[in-house]
C-alpha cells in the first residue's frame, strides 16, 4: 500500500513556508492518517494551513520522543479528545543535552504540550506495537548493535544522570517505509528491532532525521554498511540527520537520496 507523506516542519522549508529546527510529518496511509511529531511549536500550524491540511483528520498522532523541537507544536492543537496519542515511558521526562564545549541545551517536552499531553488519550508504548493493520511502533529501540549513537543526553541541568531517551519510537508501515524522529538510539539498532519484530517486512524506504551531525568517518561508514545492505529504493534525510551526513550517504549508496522540505510532499 503506497504511503504519502507531507512534511510540515522541517529545518529546511520550500518557498512560502517557515523553517523551523524540528520534524512534523503528515502521513496518509490506506485511507489512514498520521500526525507523526509536532515540531517546536511555531510552524506547524501555519505549514499545515498553506499545505490544505487538516490536523484535527489525523486519527493517530505519535510522539517519536519528548524533545521539544518533536513536541513543541502540540501546545498549538487542540486535539479532539478521542485521538489517541501514542508515546513511550519518559516522553515527559526533563531532559538535557551537554555538547563537547560545556553548553548544555534543555530538550524537555514544553509545559504547554504537557498540559495538551495531560488531557489526551495517551497510549503508553512499552514494546514493538501493531497500533492499526499494517501500522506498527518499535517501542523502546536496544542498542544492541553496539552502533555509536552520538550525544550526551542527562535528566539533570547538573548533567549528571545519564538519559538514555527510553521513550523513544519509529514508525514502521508494512508496505517497507521506517519513519524516525531523531533516531537517538541509532538508525542501525532501529532497523534491527524492525527486523526482528517484523522479519517478513522489508524496509525499501527510510524518512526522517538520523541525528549524523556530529557523526565521525566510522560511524558513517558503518551507517552506510547498513543501510546499503538493506537495498533501499529510496532515503529521505531531514532534520538532524546533517548535511555532511547526507553528502556522504548519498555518494555511498545506490538509492534515490533525497530532501523533502516542509511543505512538500511525497508518495512512497
Ligand atoms: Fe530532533
Ligand atoms: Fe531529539
Amino acid at each position: 500500500m503506497p504511503a504519502r507523506i507531507h512534511c510540515l516542519v522541517d529545518t529546511v522549508a520550500a518557498p512560502g513556508y517557515m523553517p523551523e529546527f524540528g520534524l512534523s510529518l503528515f502521513i496518509e496511509f490506506d485511507e489512514h492518517r498520521i500526525l507523526f511529531d509536532t515540531g517546536a511549536g511555531e510552524a506547524l500550524v501555519p505549514n499545515a494551513a498553506r499545505m490544505g491540511i487538516d490536523l484535527n483528520s489525523a486519527a493517530d498522532i505519535i510522539l517519536s520522543h519528548g524533545h521539544y523541537d518533536h513536541t513543541g507544536g502540540l501546545a498549538k492543537l487542540a486535539p479532539p479528545p478521542r485521538t489517541p496519542v501514542y508515546a513511550g515511558r519518559g516522553v515527559v521526562e526533563p531532559c538535557w543535552s551537554l555538547h563537547d564545549d560545556g553548553t548544555k541545551h534543555r530538550l524537555t517536552m514544553p509545559l504547554g504540550s504537557q498540559n495538551i499531553l495531560n488531557k489526551c488519550r495517551v497510549r503508553e508504548i512499552n514494546a514493538f506495537t501493531g497500533i492499526r493493520p499494517g501500522i506498527f511502533l518499535t517501542g523502546p529501540i536496544p542498542c544492541e548493535s553496539g552502533e555509536d549513537c552520538g550525544g550526551h543526553f542527562f535528566s539533570d541541568e547538573a548533567c549528571t544522570k545519564p538519559n538514555p531517551i527510553p521513550e523513544e519510537q519509529a514508525l514502521l508501515l508494512d508496505s517497507g517505509i521506517l519513519i524516525t524522529g531523531c533516531c537517538h538510539a541509532g538508525i542501525i539498532n532501529t532497523v534491527e528491532a524492525c527486523r526482528k519484530a517484523r522479519p517478513d517486512i522489508a524496509i525499501r524506504a527510510i524518512v526522517g532525521g538520523l541525528h549524523l551531525r556530529h557523526a565521525d568517518e566510522t560511524r558513517l561508514e558503518r551507517t552506510a554498511s547498513c543501510l546499503a545492505s538493506l537495498g533501499l529504493e529510496r532515503l529521505v534525510l531531514m532534520h538532524c540527520t546533517g548535511e555532511n551526513a547526507a553528502e556522504y550517504l548519498r555518494s555511498r549508496l545506490a538509492c534515490a537520496v533525497a530532501a523533502l522540505p516542509a511543505g512538500r510532499s511525497m508518495d512512497l
